[in-house]
């Protein structure tokens, strides 16, 4: 092994393997420097010495070769960074190994070979006929479907099973890839993709970890598009389509061009525009920007304009703006659904679009405005109440002040009376869709829990509710933990039926011994100050969210906790210990599924 590790690191130039993942800057003849990646810093401690082959960042001390720089900066084990580098260098690793053996770097496999098999199935498959048909109408060319791999996987329940079986593979591991369902009695499993055109989506070094999968058929009966679901190996919320493609375009035009769709990256590519990723229909999460500032500071976004795509646009931008990128929006001609539709009526009407994307603010204002009277006192009450928090979450004061005077121009009042309106507006970015993802994840899901606990306090109605949907393990902070038994207990105890009997005052006095009675009535006091104005459905609507993200939380820290496991298990070669948590882990994901 020592042999392979050396072979490798003599092939792999660590200043091309970092220019990957950072941009580098020359400092002196051997030795390049650049903003630490791991650690927030404004000015360069990171140094990469081009004749010793090693990396060092005086700022948090960090340092070491190409392997530890891989495993650190993509959170990678020993083994699987062996994978990568020993790709990049073209050395053949020993498979017997067991250090190459690891249940992820088996789904790897599995994941590489289905999707080399679905490719072979569109390219020569006569069952494929259909998909090469469509791809026809759709005017991707041989070219695009060749550098995207695209696939088809046929209208059968074995067709990808059975290949991969005759290849090695178990059935548990196909599962654990995400590659097949498990039928609801038994031990069966089936093919999840089926009848779809398939995209595979790629880690950063362009192997396929996850597929989405197009319907071909025309109801789009099963939804339009299927996605593998979180796996070992796939974290829809770290994963960016084609940025393996299109990280070097973004570095060199300082620019990532964002859209929603798989076919409108295909799309956009074969028009030449090659710094363009999409989200696959979701918002930017806080990992995804964080991977693409690495490559440049600048969004260009060009959303779908129907309202989903609105909203989704926003949330993206809210993160994005906080990480200080500048953001762009592509505003599309009338009548252009989406990019792809707008290049098949002229590619011109694209690049036209991309050249002259707007200002987030200068967006967000002209869409405001062309929806409001500005000559009515409501009009004007409105404009200011969506465009002032937008104003005051920019970070940067003078454009602050600037698009503050631009509102107050266009309002006809002073910035004053605009300004004088500001601290109202700040304290509704408490809302949970703002705050918690301006929040690092412990005081977000703290401020979840006390959201819940005072919105079940002050609606007593909800109480049953959120204990059928809420378990109480899922409360991780000790004291609301406690509060929240207690008041189970409580519930059940004392409350037949209608929960008008709940007594606040009541359930107060029996838990006040226990010293929960400061707490109880924080939250009271929480729920008098947040949601004065809510109603019952307002209130079960608030508290549906919360509970839901909650228990996202609740077992995305599972997950992360049972990798841990499984990577600990693998190195001490415990292969049933690994298996068995790799299917403790698809449950989750299983329940994962089940919220959104
Ligand atoms: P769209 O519905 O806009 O699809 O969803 P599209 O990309 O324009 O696809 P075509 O042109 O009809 O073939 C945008 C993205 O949202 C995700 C997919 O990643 C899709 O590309 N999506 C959409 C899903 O994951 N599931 C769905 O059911 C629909
Ligand atoms: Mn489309």
């Amino acid at each position: 092994m020592s042999g392979q590790v050396e072979e490798i690191k003599a092939r792999v130039d660590i200043v091309d393997l970092i220019s990957e993942y950072i941009r580098l800057k020359p400092a002196g003849p051997n030795n390049w420097k650049a903003l630490c990646p791991f650690h927030n810093e404004k000015s360069p401690s990171f140094m990469v010495s081009k004749d010793k082959q090693i990396w060092h960042c005086f700022g948090c001390s960090e340092g070491g070769d190409i392997f530890t720089f891989i495993q650190k900066i993509e959170g990678l084990e020993f083994p699987e960074a062996l994978r990568v580098l020993a790709q990049k260098a073209g050395v053949k690793l020993v498979a017997e190994n067991p250090q190459v053996a690891s249940q992820r770097n088996r789904l790897l496999d599995v994941t590489e070979l289905a999707a080399y098999f679905w490719h072979k199935t569109l390219l020569e498959s006569h069952q494929a006929q259909k998909a090469r048909d469509y791809l026809r109408k759709r005017q991707v060319n041989e070219r695009t479907i060749e550098d995207f791999k695209i696939g088809y996987a046929p209208d059968s329940w074995d067709h990808l099973n059975k290949f991969l079986k005759s290849r090695g593979f178990t059935d548990q591991e196909i599962f654990l890839a995400g590659l097949a369902v498990k039928k609801e009695r038994g031990q069966d499993f089936y093919d999840r993709f089926r009848d779809r055109l398939m995209f595979p989506i790629n880690d950063l070094h362009g192997s396929p970890i996850g597929f989405s999968g197009r319907t071909l058929k025309v109801d789009e009966q099963g939804g339009k598009y299927i996605n593998t679901p979180q796996t070992l190996i796939y974290n829809k919320s770290l994963v960016i389509f084609n940025l393996d493609r299109a990280k070097t375009e973004i570095k060199k035009e300082n620019l990532a061009i964002v859209v929603e769709g798989q076919m409108d990256v295909v799309s956009a590519v074969q028009a030449g525009t090659g710094n363009v990723i999409a989200t696959s229909g979701t918002a930017f999460t806080p990992d995804q920007i964080k991977i693409l500032k690495r490559y440049t500071n600048n969004l260009a976004i060009a959303f779908d304009m129907d309202l989903a795509g609105e909203t989704a646009a926003k949330r993206g931008i809210d993160l994005a703006l906080n990480e200080e990128m500048n953001v762009k929006v592509i505003v599309l001609p009338n009548g252009c659904k989406d990019p792809d539709e707008c290049i098949k009526t002229n590619p011109s009407l694209w690049f036209d679009a991309v050249k002259n994307a707007k200002s987030i603010m200068e967006f967000y204002f002209q869409k405001t405005f062309s929806q409001l009277d500005l000559n009515q006192p409501e009009g004007k009450t409105k404009a200011a109440k969506i465009l002032l928090p937008l104003i005051y979450r920019l970070t940067n004061k003078i454009e602050q002040t600037h698009w503050l005077q631009k509102l107050a121009e266009a309002l006809k009042v002073s910035e004053r009376t605009l300004l004088e309106s500001l601290p109202k507006v700040a304290s509704q970015r408490s809302s949970i869709g703002t705050a918690t993802t301006t929040l690092v994840a412990k005081d977000r899901n703290i401020m979840l829990y006390e959201q819940i606990l005072a919105l079940a306090l002050k609606f007593p109605e909800n109480i049953a509710n959120v204990i059928d949907s809420l378990a109480p393990e899922i409360i991780t902070d000790n004291d609301l933990n406690n509060l929240y038994k207690k008041l189970i207990i409580y519930y059940t105890e004392n409350i037949n039926k209608n929960s008008k009997d709940f007594a606040y005052q009541d359930f107060h006095n029996k838990i006040k011994e226990q010293g929960l009675g400061i707490l109880a009535d924080r939250l009271i006091l929480l729920s008098e100050r947040d949601f004065f104005d809510y109603d019952l459905d307002a209130a079960r609507t608030e508290l549906a969210t919360a509970i839901n993200f909650t228990k996202r939380n609740y077992y995305n820290l599972q997950l992360k906790e049972l990798e841990r496991k499984i990577n600990e298990a693998e190195k001490q070669n415990l292969k049933e210990e690994g298996e068995r948590l790799g299917q403790e882990f698809n449950n989750i994901v299983i329940k994962l599924s089940t919220l959104d």
